[in-house]
Parts: C-alpha cells; sequence; structure tokens
C-alpha cells in the first residue's frame, strides 16, 4: 500500500527526538501557552521572516481570526477561489461577511486575478487568495489590485508553508497569513493546529487577544475573544519537525519533479508559473481518463484522492445562495483532477510503481 502522506515513517525516523519533547511536555505540565508554544513562534517567525507568528487551534481558527482581527464583517465582501477547502469561505461566513467566489487559472488551479478585478465593486473589502496545492497565487497581480482599490489582502496558507515569492514567504505578503497544521500538511503537528503570521504590529496584538479570551492579561478581558490555542505537546512536535521542513520540502519537490518527467506523455501534470516555488503539498494531475486512472491506483493498492470533487459554489451550502453563478474552469478541473501520493520519504522506486501504473491503466 503507498498512501496519500506515510506519516508513521515519518514518526519513525524522527522517533528520538519527538518522544523525548513529548516527555518533557509530559514531565513539565505547563499544557497551555507554555515555553515550547512561545518558542515556536519566535523560531517559526525566523524561519518565515515575518515580524510575528502567532499560534492558534487551527488553520480554520488562523482564517477566522485574521478577518475578525483585519475588521471585517457584515456587509463586507471577501473575494476568494471557489476552489479550496471549505474553511476558506466558512471564515469569511464566521465574521459575517459575504464569500464572492472567483474563477481559477486552468494551468495553476489559483485564483485568476484578471476575475478578481472584475469582481471588486464598493462592497469589496478584501481579497483572500489560497496558495493552491503548494503553489503561490499570483501575489504581484493581486497585490496591484489591492493598492490599486485599497484592499486588505489574508492569505490562506494552509497549503504553502514555506513557498515564496522573490524571496518573500507566502503569509508575508499580506495583511496575514493563515497557516494550518493538521497532520497530513507539509509542516504538521499530531492534532489540529495553525497560526497566523504578519508583519503588522496592530494585527499581531489583536489576534493574541482574541486567540486568548479577549485578554492581553490574565483574567482582564477587553473584548469577547475564543478560545484558540496551540497546545503545548503540539509545539512541541512542530518544533522538531522545523528543523526539517525546508529538506521536505526539497523532497517533495524532488518527487514531483520525478512523477512530471514520467508522466509527462501520459496525462497534465502540475505546472508551475514560476512565479513563485512550489512546495507540493498535492501533485494534483489533469486526465479525461481521471476516473480510469483512479481505479486502476485504488486496486493496485496506491492511494489518491480528487482534491476538490465539488468547487465552493457548488457546494450544497452555498449552491441555492450562488445558483446564478457558473465559474467553468473550477467545474472542468473538479472534473479531471487527480492527487498522488506526496510526501519527503516517498522513494524514487515507489514514483515508478505509481506511474508504471497510471500508464497500464490505458
Ligand atoms: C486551503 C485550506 N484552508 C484552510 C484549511 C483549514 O485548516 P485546518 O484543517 O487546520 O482548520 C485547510 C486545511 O485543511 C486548507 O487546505
Amino acid at each position: 500500500m503507498i498512501p496519500m502522506v506515510d506519516l508513521k515513517t515519518q514518526y519513525h525516523s524522527l522517533k528520538s527526538e519527538i518522544d523525548s519533547e513529548l516527555s518533557a511536555v509530559l514531565e513539565n505540565t505547563q499544557f497551555i501557552l507554555g515555553p515550547n508554544v512561545q518558542q515556536f513562534e519566535t523560531e517559526a517567525a525566523v524561519h518565515l521572516n515575518v515580524k510575528h507568528a502567532i499560534s492558534c487551534a487551527s488553520g480554520t481558527d488562523a482564517l477566522h481570526l485574521a478577518l475578525l482581527a483585519a475588521g471585517i464583517g457584515p456587509g463586507d465582501e471577501v473575494i476568494t477561489s471557489t476552489f479550496t477547502f471549505i474553511a476558506t469561505a466558512e471564515a469569511i461566513r464566521y465574521v459575517g461577511a459575504t464569500p464572492v467566489f472567483v474563477d481559477i487559472d486552468p494551468k495553476t488551479f489559483n485564483i485568476n486575478p484578471q476575475l478578481v478585478d472584475k469582481a471588486i465593486n464598493e462592497k469589496t473589502r478584501a481579497i483572500l487568495p489560497v496558495h493552491l496545492f503548494g503553489q503561490p497565487a499570483d501575489m504581484p497581480s493581486i497585490q496591484t489590485l489591492a493598492d490599486k482599490h485599497d484592499l486588505i489582502i489574508i492569505e490562506d496558507c494552509a497549503q504553502s508553508y514555506g513557498a515564496k515569492i522573490n524571496g518573500v514567504v507566502t503569509g508575508g505578503i499580506g495583511l496575514a497569513g493563515c497557516h494550518s497544521f493538521f497532520p497530513s500538511k507539509n509542516l504538521g503537528c499530531y492534532g489540529d493546529g495553525g497560526m497566523v503570521t504578519s508583519n503588522d504590529d496592530a494585527m499581531a496584538e489583536k489576534i493574541k487577544i482574541l486567540r486568548n479570551h479577549g485578554s492581553a492579561q490574565r483574567y482582564h478581558h477587553d473584548i469577547i475573544g475564543y478560545n484558540s490555542r496551540l497546545d503545548e505537546i503540539q509545539a512541541a512536535i512542530l518544533r522538531v519537525k522545523l528543523r526539517y521542513i525546508d529538506e521536505f520540502n526539497q523532497n517533495r519537490y524532488a518527487a514531483a519533479q520525478q512523477y512530471s518527467e514520467q508522466l509527462k506523455d501520459v496525462v497534465t501534470p502540475p505546472f508551475e508559473d514560476g512565479i513563485g516555488n512550489h512546495v507540493y503539498h498535492q501533485y494534483t494531475i489533469l486526465s479525461p481518463q481521471r476516473d480510469l486512472i483512479s481505479k486502476n491506483l485504488a486496486e493496485n493498492n496506491i492511494a489518491n484522492a480528487i482534491y476538490y470533487p465539488i468547487p465552493l459554489h457548488k457546494q450544497k451550502v452555498f449552491a441555492s445562495e450562488y445558483a446564478g453563478i457558473h465559474l467553468p474552469v473550477s467545474e472542468q478541473v473538479a472534473s479531471e483532477c487527480l492527487s498522488l501520493p506526496v510526501f519527503p520519504e516517498l522513494r524514487e522506486d515507489q514514483i515508478t510503481q505509481i506511474t508504471n501504473t497510471i500508464k497500464s491503466a490505458f
């Protein structure tokens, strides 16, 4: 069996470091907002070269807290991609704002800036690009639009930890970057976890207060906040994995190159637009024969997944509200995309086995 991600192999390769950090937390017994959280935030900020990194309970919460801290609320429109995980749009709803779904570029699967431009009106307050599958969105074009119309940018970096554009990390470009440490993410913990990055002092301060019951000082509550903290156990695990994240991302990249070399005549491999560097959270191909390929892989014990089978404007939760909207590129991509196993420990012989299995489907 080849899984989508092999967290067990990764755990075994880091076992001595992780086990010793975990037992130190258990001995210390300071489980919430302790030294590991503080050190992880400092180390992540240094690693990403951003001024502030504030951890929280999940990537979904990171988006929610960032939108709240940016002052986005009822009556505001937030332009985002329809081809993303539901959490991107849920967070916009949590603050009472309206998601405006825009179609994607057919090659990169990221939000199409020309269509963002068309969607801007007097209610638009923010653009929420998603760096989908680990490839940065076209931030130079999005930044130009945001500057022109005085809009806030909140980046969804759940899939792009460590990806950069011209040396600036995703999550360091907009007012805030929202990261997820869901176990399968490029930098993943062993439960739920998230983080907001920002170069804006006021924004960072607000998020710190919001994630901890509206409190900057113990038992002094200035606003209604949330219980959205990363716990010490997760922070300890993330501190270990942070030492290896660049190597992990390089391994993912190398795996993707091998895949593309072997698959280029059979399917449409991922397209790297060169705007930033791709960290391959997912390796996603396109093929009109997607279902045949998927079935053949499954029959040969090779995991594969469709990210995403239904664009957000077509999801049941949004379908009636967005009934008049047709976003053809996302709908077409959803019918042809297939994500293959990709993780830092994926071996060359496993990639060859996967690509041979794909070729044998035809
Ligand atoms: C694009 C995107 N945004 C947001 C999230 C939400 O992150 P989390 O699962 O940590 O809440 C995810 C991940 O699941 C994601 O892929």
